[in-house]
């Protein structure tokens, strides 16, 4: 089987200020200076990117941010684009988060432009992807997603998704401490990696990390990334402790 780095990533979602998220980085980074072979990313609000930035400028942790505009400038007021995120020192940029979609109505054509923008930009997308509690109920999950895959990515080619992350992230499982069980993620993850080789080829499905995220603690960290289709996490509470999101970075 193809070997694929696993991503642990933190989304710091609208907490901390300049000055913590630096205390905070700074922490992070002394904490995980002796990891190899797992591909690290923090990411904080637009304000702390920049000062972030010259905390992990050298280390193996990446920047991320949040969203991302899909035009490079013009009269957008409150957003902001992938070259502004470039030049922040970002690597990575979440898109179509829950909570986005939930609170600010971002629509699946919404999520298409920004990951097209991001892949423009050089930035690696973590698309998030999910059904909400409804929906996992009504036992929609998998024809959830298929549309949230499909619309996402309409018209990319393979060749121009090598980088992207897909993060399949249950709303049931956000903030709520219900986690999906590893076996149930692995067999969603399972799902999307068969839906990406339909759509994109073998070589994408392959090579692309689907990573889980919903309520990943210390302690359900190992349980998780022992599952083959499971290539990393995206992390919110948990991560926002330096100590904490450590321990799940450093997962045996
Ligand atoms: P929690 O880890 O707090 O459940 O949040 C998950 C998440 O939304 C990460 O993007």
């Amino acid at each position: 089987m193809e070997k694929r780095t696993p991503l642990i990533a933190g989304n710091w979602k609208m907490h901390k200020t300049c000055a913590e998220a630096v205390d905070a980085a700074k922490t992070l980074v002394h904490l995980v200076s002796a990891v190899t072979e797992r591909d690290i990313m923090i990411a904080p609000v637009f304000t702390a990117l920049y000062p972030v930035s010259a905390i992990l400028d050298g280390t193996q942790i990446h920047l991320g941010a949040q969203n991302i505009h899909w035009e490079d400038e013009g009269a957008f007021t409150g957003e902001v684009s992938g070259k502004m995120l470039i030049s922040a020192g970002c690597r990575y940029v979440i898109i179509g988060h829950s909570e986005r979609r939930q609170f600010f109505h971002e629509s699946d054509q919404w999520v298409n432009l920004k990951i097209r923008a991001a892949v423009k930009s050089n930035l690696i997308p973590v698309m998030c992807i999910g059904e909400t509690e409804t929906e996992y109920e009504q036992k929609n999950t998998l024809s959830v997603l298929d549309k949230q895959i499909k619309k996402g990515l309409e018209g990319s080619f393979s060749d121009s998704l090598a980088n992207l992350v897909i993060a399949y992230e249950p709303v049931w499982a956000i903030g709520t401490g219900k986690t999906a069980k590893s076996a149930q993620a692995q067999e969603v993850h399972h799902y999307i990696r068969s839906l990406i080789e339909k759509l994109f080829g073998n070589v994408l499905a392959k090579s692309i990390r689907i990573i889980y995220g919903g309520s990943v603690k210390p302690e359900n960290i190992s349980e998780l990334m022992n599952q083959p289709d499971i290539d990393g996490v995206l992390v919110g509470g948990a991560s926002l402790i330096p100590e904490t999101f450590s321990r799940i970075v450093l997962y045996q």
